[in-house]
This record gives C-alpha cells, sequence and structure tokens, in this order.
C-alpha cells in the first residue's frame, strides 16, 4: 500500500460526524474507538486506542452511554468493568473469530488436565472464558502479567501466536491454545520479505498476533498502543507495520512526519462499524450489552486484577 495523505470525508460524511457528536451529547454517551477503525471514526470518539486504553477508559467513565467502535469482546469488557452503564454496539456483525476459537467446555476439560496451571486470558476473549480465567492480558502487558503470578504453567488462550510470544519471553511453561486471528495468521515471510525488498530501509513493527516467522523478521514486537511510541522515537523516516491496516492509517495521522507501509489487510468485524450505524445505535439504543450477572461478577476480578499492573 502507497503512502497517502491525511484523509479527508465528503460532505454526507461530515454531515454524519457532525450528527454522531449532537447525539453524543443528549445521551452523554462516551465513544470508545479501536485503532484498526476507519478514520471518520477517530473524529468521533473520545478515546482512540489499543485493547488496553480502551478497557481504562471504559472502568473509569462518569458518562451514561458507552458506544463501542470496536468488536463485541471490547464491549463486554466495558460491561464488566461498568455494568451500570447502557453499553452499545453498533452492529452484532462486530464480532471476532478469534475470541469465538475459546469456548467454556473447551477450556474446562484444559483446566482439568492442568490443575496447578493459571489461566491467563486474552482479552480477545467471550464474557464466560473471562470468568473462568485468573488473569486477563492484552498485547501490551502480557508478559508482564504471566511473569507475576506464582503457577509455574500457564494456560494461554485462544492466540496462538501471542501466547508463543509470550513464552519466548518468560521461563514459565506455556499451555499453548490453538486459535489464531486470520487477519494476521494468514501472512507469511514471503510476503513480508517482498514489501521489505521494495523499502529496504524501513524497520519493521508487528503485531504480537503475526506468526512467529512474522515476528523473527520485526525490528520491534508490539500492541497496537505501542507502535506510534516506537515510530517516534525511532530514528528511521519508514516503517513496514504488520497488523491491520486501519492501523497504518491512524499512524500516518498520529506521526505525520513519517512514512508507513502495510499490507491492505482488513478485519471485517472492525470494519462493520460504519458511521450510519452509530447514528443509529445512538438514536435506537441498539445494540445493547447485556450479561448475567454471575459473569459480570467472576469476569471483573479477572479484568481488575490485569487493570492493577498498569
Ligand atoms: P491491541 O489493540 O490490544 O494491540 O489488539 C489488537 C487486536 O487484535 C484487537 O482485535
Ligand atoms: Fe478479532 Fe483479529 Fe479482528 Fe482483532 S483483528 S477483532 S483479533 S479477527
Amino acid at each position: 500500500m502507497e503512502q497517502q495523505a491525511i484523509t479527508k470525508f465528503d460532505e454526507q460524511t461530515e454531515k454524519l460526524i457532525n450528527l454522531v457528536l449532537e447525539l453524543k451529547k443528549q445521551r452523554n454517551a462516551v465513544i470508545l474507538v479501536h485503532n484498526y477503525q476507519k478514520p471518520e471514526m477517530y473524529k468521533i470518539g473520545d478515546y482512540v486506542g489499543d485493547s488496553l486504553g480502551l478497557s481504562k477508559q471504559a472502568a473509569e467513565t462518569d458518562a451514561d452511554v458507552i458506544l463501542f467502535c470496536g468488536v463485541k469482546f471490547m464491549a463486554e469488557t466495558a460491561k464488566i468493568l461498568s455494568p451500570d452503564k447502557t453499553v452499545l454496539l453498533p452492529t452484532l456483525d462486530a464480532g471476532c473469530s478469534l475470541a469465538d476459537m475459546a469456548t467454556p467446555e473447551k477450556l474446562a476439560e484444559v483446566k482439568k488436565m492442568h490443575p496447578d496451571a493459571a489461566v491467563v486470558s486474552y482479552v480477545n476473549t467471550t464474557a464466560d472464558i473471562k470468568a473462568m480465567s485468573d488473569v486477563c492480558c492484552t498485547s501490551m502487558n502480557a508478559v508482564k502479567i504471566v511473569d507475576s503470578l506464582p503457577n509455574e504453567e500457564i494456560i494461554f488462550l485462544p492466540d496462538r501466536n501471542l501466547g508463543r510470544y509470550v513464552a519466548s519471553k518468560t521461563k514459565k511453561k506455556i499451555i499453548l491454545w490453538d486459535g489464531y486471528c486470520f487477519v494476521h495468521d494468514k501472512l507469511n515471510a514471503t510476503m513480508l520479505a517482498d514489501l521489505k525488498k521494495k523499502n529496504p530501509n524501513a524497520k519493521i513493527i508487528a503485531h504480537p498476533e503475526c506468526k512467529d516467522e512474522i515476528l523473527k523478521m520485526a525490528d520491534h514486537v508490539c500492541g497496537t498502543g505501542g507502535m506510534a511510541k516506537f515510530a517516534n522515537s525511532n530514528g528511521a523516516k519508514d516503517f513496514i507495520v504488520i497488523t491491520e491496516c486501519g492501523m497504518t492509517e491512524k499512524l500516518r495521522e498520529d506521526v505525520p512526519n513519517k512514512n508507513f507501509y502495510s499490507f491492505c489487510n482488513i478485519c471485517p468485524y472492525m470494519k462493520s462499524i460504519t458511521m450510519p450505524l452509530v447514528v443509529q445505535s445512538l438514536i435506537h439504543n441498539q445494540h445493547e450489552i447485556t450479561l448475567p450477572q454471575d459473569i459480570i461478577v467472576k469476569a471483573r476480578k479477572a479484568l481488575d486484577r490485569m487493570l492493577e499492573f498498569n
């Protein structure tokens, strides 16, 4: 993908942005936007960031309504952390196939096989899985959290690539789960080598959901929240960014004096959130996230334990 100028919006999009800003005021709503969203979503967001930052914001807000421009596990996390708020997800198409790869039945089986192991679940899991976990983590804090636990064995789920990355950084025994994010997992070393050939001076930044062969070629491995920091502090002018390509657009906005290149690699779940759906969501209160009280209480313990680390 070639370097592009910062996005300009058409008249219709500008109108919708203004309508959302007005509706947001009327409803005393806060809009939380993940880095992978489209650039117009940055304009309506009270906060744009990574999974960890979004969780913190959801825990701290005093708004009546939290609208999530992200995916369902993020909205569920907001509901768990702020159970008295109305939490809205503009479309139920915004799921996550990685989160769906861990089921409570399978986790119960694995726990039985490893009774002394702690369960560390990536936030990319359903609320049911969080409720069965000792602690949650994101790509930003996974290694730190695993290292802090007294247990020698860790069941790490659901992402096998992030799990392998954590295993390479810790002395603990990591029991991997066979889940993956198809957006990251489909990329391989040959593709990256081709892109590097075209941009030989570029430093490579890769998300830890990528395969090991990609991470081995990277100059820096981090979650979406660490990418701008690395690009700002590194002396290079050009960067190849290996993650969902919304992040590349975000970096072009945040670090305008540097060049960012990537594959056009889209997460359809993230991109199912559109401005007209956000308008509908604020007007008709759809789709409200609800969770059973017992799940909220148990999952909250795992999320609170994660947030204590930061
Ligand atoms: P982070 O923003 O925490 O790096 O997560 C990326 C992701 O895959 C979200 O689905
Ligand atoms: Fe899920 Fe991957 Fe999309 Fe993130 S990028 S929401 S992990 S499918």
